[in-house]
Parts: structure tokens; C-alpha cells; sequence
């Protein structure tokens, strides 16, 4: 028995995923049981990389999320609306989902999850995070006898893209950002890849995988790579760094009174990660995601972020888990059944997310202090007064008067760093703090 799909998209990723199912061969062998019905797109007149028979194609997505002969719908159409409201009309009518659709999941997850396991019907994301790294199943099922104490990923490949070409040829990020959207690995508008806010979206899913409980994407602190300068990469690797716009979930053991099993770390900042950690080679669009738990140690995914046919390889992994779930069943086809928990989202609990003030963190600090005896001095009375412990200070040399002066702290808690900052701002022997940056 074939399960019948309605695509939602025929775009960058519907193209790859109709491909790989319209050439079945020397695929696995349920690939060939998925049947494309219908195929939603905006445009009816567009020239397509893929044939579509004609009266497949239609403008109307809510004929193809009602429709009976539709056993499971394939969002990939992205945005925000329609997408949510399809998608839950799907589910409203006992059809599966399957979605590459991060940003819809990562706000109205719990809506959607909900409605599903009502429904009995699943929603598989493979595609949402890392593109075509299979890192939600294993996340799902292999990992999840661990007890998962990190998840830590590169996660955005635009962002990557420009900070190893900043990295490379020694530029500044806006020249980099206008080659990179001249070259179409950036979009028009930037804001969700340079912004960090894309690899917040996919940090909560993977949180939420990982620590079995839903995310609030507000508590999720996003910072982008719009204020790294070449001269910070240049004296990262001096130190001993790269920078790496990094995605970080992890378990809060640095608050006492809490419990350590609930309480985690969500946060994307651009990151001084040693040269020898195994995320600092992960250059250009490649995304990457380590994940540590107990018992298992580390573990790295790596590979393409992004792109059709890297895309469209997860969302038609998700169908054949779909397809063999849907065969092993004996229900008959209409009475939807959700039979798999390693499928399924059980959890249904907020987990509780530490605030930026609280987590506890090495920094790095450039700034412009004025030439004149006691400077360092003050510096280090003034991070002292607020139990910030420096690992380094570096004078590096003079700019615009001034000497540039580079500290990297030992671990210390960012509301004590940024008191800290705020008072060597109102110093007279301070003239800027250039920038400020957090080390893995
Ligand atoms: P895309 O190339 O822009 O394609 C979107 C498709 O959806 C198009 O076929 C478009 O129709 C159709 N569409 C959009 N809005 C519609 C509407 N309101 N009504 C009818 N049809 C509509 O997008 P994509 O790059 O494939 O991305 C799809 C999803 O996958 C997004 O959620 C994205 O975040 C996610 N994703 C993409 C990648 C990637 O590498 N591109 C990687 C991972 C995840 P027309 O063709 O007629 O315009
Ligand atoms: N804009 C995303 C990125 C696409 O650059 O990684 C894949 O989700």
C-alpha cells in the first residue's frame, strides 16, 4: 500500500524531495511506496526542475490538507503563515506532517504537537535543523538512552559562510555579507541568518529533543555575527581561537539551588572556540552538532546545513519512517494511530531556562583604554571589585591614541562581567570597549 503525499512547496526543497521519490531506484526499497497526489505552490505558471503532471498541480493548499486521498502532507513552503495554520488543518484531518519548517516548529511547537498527538498522527522535522544531517532521530531514538549534557552546533551555514571567509582573507563582516549575497549564500534580507535568530529557532528544537521538554523561544538568547570585526578574528588566533556563531543547549549545573535535571542553558552567540575543538574546523556553509551525554561521551554530526538534495534527503528519510510505521499497522488506512513512541513528542512540560545574568562563562574583551600610567592596573581592580578572575591581558599596540588592550577572563558570571564592563565604561581611563565576545 502506497502512502499518498500532498507536497506543500515546490520550491528548493519540494524540487529535491519530488526528485528523489520520482527515482526510486537503488534507494531504499519503501522509497518507491511513496506516492506524490497533489502539489501545493504559489505560482502555477513557473518552470519547474521536476515534472509534475499538470492537474497534480494546484494554487489551493487547503484542498490538499482536506483531502481524503491524502495520507500525509509535506510542508515545505516555509514562512509562517499559512504554513501553521495548514499544518494544523492537516493533522486536524488525520494526516501526518512532515516539515522542513524550523521557524514555524520553533514557535508554535507546542500547539502543533499537541493537536497531533490528539489526532494520533505524527510530525516528523528531520529536515528543520543541520539540512541533511540526520541529527532529530538520533537525537530521538539512538541518543536517547544517554543523559544528554550538551548539544552544541553550527547550526546556520550563511553565518559560517562569512565568518570563515572573514577568517580567510582577513575582512570585515558588511564587504563579506555584500560578496556572500552577490553570490547567493545570503538572502536579500539577512536579519535571520547574520542575527542569530534562525540558529535560535534550531537550537530550541534540538533542546527540546535533547532535554524531553517543550522550549519557550523567547528565553532563548540569540546574538549574531554583525559586530565581529576582522581585528577580533585576527586576535582570537593569536590566542589560540577561531569564532564560530554557536548554538549552546545545555544542563545548568552552575546554579545550586536548582535542579540540575531541569534547568538549562539556551543561548547563540558568536563564540571563541579553541583551534583543536572539533567544531573549529567546521568551515564555509557545513553545519555541525556535538552532542555529550552519559554514557556515550561525544558525538559529532556533521555535513550539509543546507540545499535541495541535502534537504530533500531528510524530509524523504521522514517519509519512509512514516511508510514503515504506517505498513506495520494494522489499522486500515483513514483511521490515523500514533503506534511509535520513538516517533511520537511525549513531552509535553516546559523545561526552565537560566537567564543570560546568570550563566556562567569565559569572556573576551577588547577595548581602547587612554596611554597613561595605572591603566592596568585600574582594569584589574575594577574586574577585581567583581570577582572577574583574568586569565590574560594583552597590550597589543595603539589605535586611534589609544591602546588596544585584549583580556580574556576565566570563568566568571555574566551579570558580574557586565557590572564590570558597565563601571570600566564610565572610567576616564577608558575610552571605548571595542568588543566583547564569550570563549567556549
Ligand atoms: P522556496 O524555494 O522559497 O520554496 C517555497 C515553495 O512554497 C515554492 O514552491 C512556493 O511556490 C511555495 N509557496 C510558498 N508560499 C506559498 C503560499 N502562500 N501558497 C502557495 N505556495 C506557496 O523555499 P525552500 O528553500 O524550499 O524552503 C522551504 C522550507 O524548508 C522552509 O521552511 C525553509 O526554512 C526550510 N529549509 C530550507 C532549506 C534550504 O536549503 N532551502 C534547508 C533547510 C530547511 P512557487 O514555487 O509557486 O513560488
Ligand atoms: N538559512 C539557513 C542557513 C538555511 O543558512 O543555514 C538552512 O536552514
Amino acid at each position: 500500500m502506497a502512502v499518498r503525499i500532498g507536497l506543500l512547496g515546490l520550491g528548493t526543497v519540494g524540487t529535491g524531495t519530488a526528485k528523489i521519490l520520482l527515482d526510486p531506484a537503488e534507494r531504499h526499497p519503501l522509497v518507491k511506496d511513496i506516492e506524490i497526489v497533489r502539489v501545493g505552490v504559489r505560482s502555477l505558471d513557473k518552470p519547474r526542475q521536476v515534472e509534475i503532471p499538470v492537474e497534480q498541480l494546484t494554487t489551493d493548499l487547503e484542498s490538499i490538507v482536506t483531502d481524503p486521498d491524502v495520507d500525509a502532507v509535506v510542508e515545505v513552503m516555509g514562512g509562517l503563515e499559512p504554513a501553521r495554520s495548514l499544518i494544523l488543518k492537516a493533522i486536524d484531518h488525520g494526516k501526518h506532517v512532515v516539515t522542513a519548517n524550523k521557524a514555524v516548529i520553533a514557535r508554535y511547537g507546542n500547539e502543533i504537537f499537541t493537536a497531533a498527538n490528539e489526532a494520533g498522527v505524527y510530525v516528523l522535522l528531520e529536515a528543520a535543523v543541520g539540512g541533511g544531517i540526520p541529527v532529530i532521530q538520533p537525537l530521538k531514538q539512538a541518543l536517547g538512552v544517554n543523559r544528554i549534557h550538551a548539544v552544541i552546533g553550527i547550526v546556520n551555514g550563511t553565518t559560517n559562510y562569512i565568518l570563515t571567509r572573514m577568517q580567510r582573507e582577513g575582512g570585515d563582516f558588511e564587504p563579506i555579507l555584500a560578496d556572500a549575497q552577490r553570490l547567493g549564500y545570503a538572502e536579500a534580507d539577512p536579519s535571520a541568518d547574520v542575527d542569530g535568530l534562525d540558529a535560535a529557532d534550531k537550537i530550541a528544537i534540538l533542546a527540546s529533543l535533547a532535554f524531553g521538554g517543550r522550549i519557550k523561544l523567547s528565553e532563548v538568547y540569540a546574538e549574531g555575527i554583525r559586530n565581529v570585526t576582522a581585528a577580533d578574528i585576527a586576535y582570537a588566533n593569536r590566542l589560540g581561537f577561531v569564532i564560530k556563531l554557536l548554538a549552546i543547549a545545555r544542563r545548568d549545573t552552575s546554579l545550586i539551588s536548582q535542579d540540575p535535571l531541569e534547568q538549562l542553558q539556551i543561548r547563540v552567540h558568536p563564540t571563541l572556540v579553541p583551534e583543536n575543538h572539533p567544531l573549529a574546523s567546521v568551515n564555509e556553509v557545513y553545519n555541525a552538532i556535538l552532542v555529550e551525554g552519559d554514557p556515550i561521551g561525544q558525538v559529532m554530526f556533521f555535513g550539509p546545513g543546507a540545499g535541495s538534495g541535502p534537504t530533500a534527503s531528510a524530509v524523504v528519510s521522514d517519509l519512509i519512517n512514516l511508510a514503515a510505521n504506517l505498513k506495520s499497522q494494522s489499522s486500515p488506512r483513514g483511521e490515523a494511530k500514533v503506534a511509535n513512541p520513538l516517533l511520537a513528542c511525549s513531552h509535553q512540560h516546559y523545561c526552565k531556562v537560566s537567564p543570560m545574568a546568570d550563566i556562567v562563562s569565559r569572556f573576551y574583551v577588547r577595548l581602547l583604554a587612554r596611554d597613561e600610567p595605572g591603566v592596568i592596573g585600574k582594569l584589574g581592580t575594577c574586574f577585581g571589585n567583581h570577582d572577574v578572575s583574568l586569565e590574560s591581558v594583552v597590550q597589543i599596540g595603539m589605535r586611534d591614541n589609544c591602546s588596544e588592550i585584549v583580556i580574556v577572563s576565566h570563568e566568571v558570571k555574566e551579570a558580574n562581567f557586565q557590572t564590570a564592563l558597565d563601571e570600566l565604561r564610565g572610567t576616564t581611563a577608558i575610552d571605548s570597549i571595542a568588543s566583547v565576545l564569550r570563549v567556549l
